[in-house]
């Protein structure tokens, strides 16, 4: 079969989706497979990309970028994939488009906006093609954290205190005084966050409440609407989740240890320092029971498919609650994901065919 591998992409985590494919594009087995890697630029052009993974990894703290190989640098896809006949096709203004080709599957390896939040799955949708993993409303409802939060809920998922700031709340004064209210009753540390992005990227720990006007200007920057938690006390813990012929199993759990110096688990302790991930995680055989439990129902709570990392925090009055749920979690060389299935005893080459032969059939 032939493969559209689309990585890089609009968002803010990049970066991550360029090292994401990386990896999966050195996993996926060429005699298997044809691979057409494409990459979205940091403005939303689609080409024909380098796939040459030296070039893709997070080096000495350089994120990579999308490179291009196709001499259509200033070309638009106008088309990314024509609905009559599953081609790729892209177009430079004013000229006809080139395809590249039919293909039979896309692995959309996007984090974030703009592919991981059902709009390039919509796109997929009106065109026809198969793609892996998560469809429109669960990788819609899996970016936005409060809908994440409001499903969860509702299937008796923990889920802890929040608030959420409505775009326009923030721009009048009486919006950012029913803001300040509602903050004061969630007490300290707080987390201020873009509500639909990724890997940590916008988000502030608030210890004192002179700091919160700074750490909304930061999150906006990201996403007009934020959510702001109350900080928890307790152990964060990840468990993924695959979905197989008979339904979707849960893997061995992992830790994550967050280096010293890090007030919380970001961006630079995430994939600049490389933090410890412990798998398995140290838990009683109830608490892997009851964590694999509850990614299972967080996985049904979105509707997902294909796969999901849901995130929980382990609290010290024993209790749980789901962090997040992601719907294309990161597959580069240091992400949790595909360790926790190795650690269950699939290897990483086998967990992408696993996912490239369920969107096939
Ligand atoms: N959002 C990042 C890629 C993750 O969850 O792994
Ligand atoms: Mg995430």
């Amino acid at each position: 079969p032939r493969v559209a591998v689309v990585f890089g992409g609009r968002s803010s985590e990049h970066a991550i989706s360029v090292s994401t494919a990386g990896s999966v594009l050195r996993a996926i087995d060429r005699d298997k497979y044809e691979v057409l890697p494409i990459g979205i630029t940091h403005e939303g052009r689609w080409a024909l990309a380098s796939d040459e993974p030296a070039r893709m990894a997070i080096t000495d703290g350089r994120l990579p970028d999308v490179e291009h190989v196709a001499e259509s640098t200033e070309g638009r896809v106008a088309l990314p994939v024509d609905p009559s006949s599953r081609e790729v096709v892209w177009s430079e203004p004013g000229a006809a488009p080139k395809a590249l080709g039919e293909v039979d599957v896309v692995f959309p390896l996007l984090h974030g906006p703009w592919g991981e939040d059902g709009t390039l799955q919509g796109l997929l949708e009106l065109s026809g093609v198969p793609y892996v993993g998560n469809g429109v409303l669960a990788s819609a409802a899996g970016m936005d954290k409060e809908f994440t939060k409001r499903l969860l809920a509702s299937h008796g998922l923990g889920v802890g205190r929040y608030t959420v700031v409505r775009p326009r709340e923030w721009e009048t004064e009486e919006g950012r005084a029913a803001v300040r209210e509602r903050v004061a009753g969630l007490g300290l540390p707080l987390f201020v966050k873009p509500c639909r992005a990724g890997s940590s990227i916008g988000i502030s720990k608030v210890k004192d409440l002179s700091d919160l006007d700074a750490a909304i200007e930061e999150a906006r920057r990201h996403d007009p609407k934020l959510i702001i938690e109350a900080g928890v006390s307790g152990r964060e813990l990840e468990c993924a989740v695959l979905e197989f012929e008979d339904g979707p199993r849960a893997s061995v759990p992992a830790e994550v240890l967050v280096g010293g110096g890090y007030e919380f688990y970001d961006f630079e302790a995430k994939y600049i320092d490389s933090s410890e991930v412990r798998i398995p995680a140290e838990l009683t055989a109830e608490q892997t029971a009851e964590i694999r439990r509850q990614a299972i129902e967080a996985f049904e709570a979105l509707g997902c498919e294909g796969l999901a990392r849901v995130d929980f925090f382990l609290l010290d009055d024993g209790s749980w609650m789901v962090n997040e749920v992601n719907t294309m979690p990161g597959f580069t060389p240091i992400s949790a994901y595909p360790k926790m299935w190795e650690a269950s005893g699939m290897s990483y080459p086998e967990l992408v065919d696993r996912l490239l032969q369920a969107a096939l059939r």
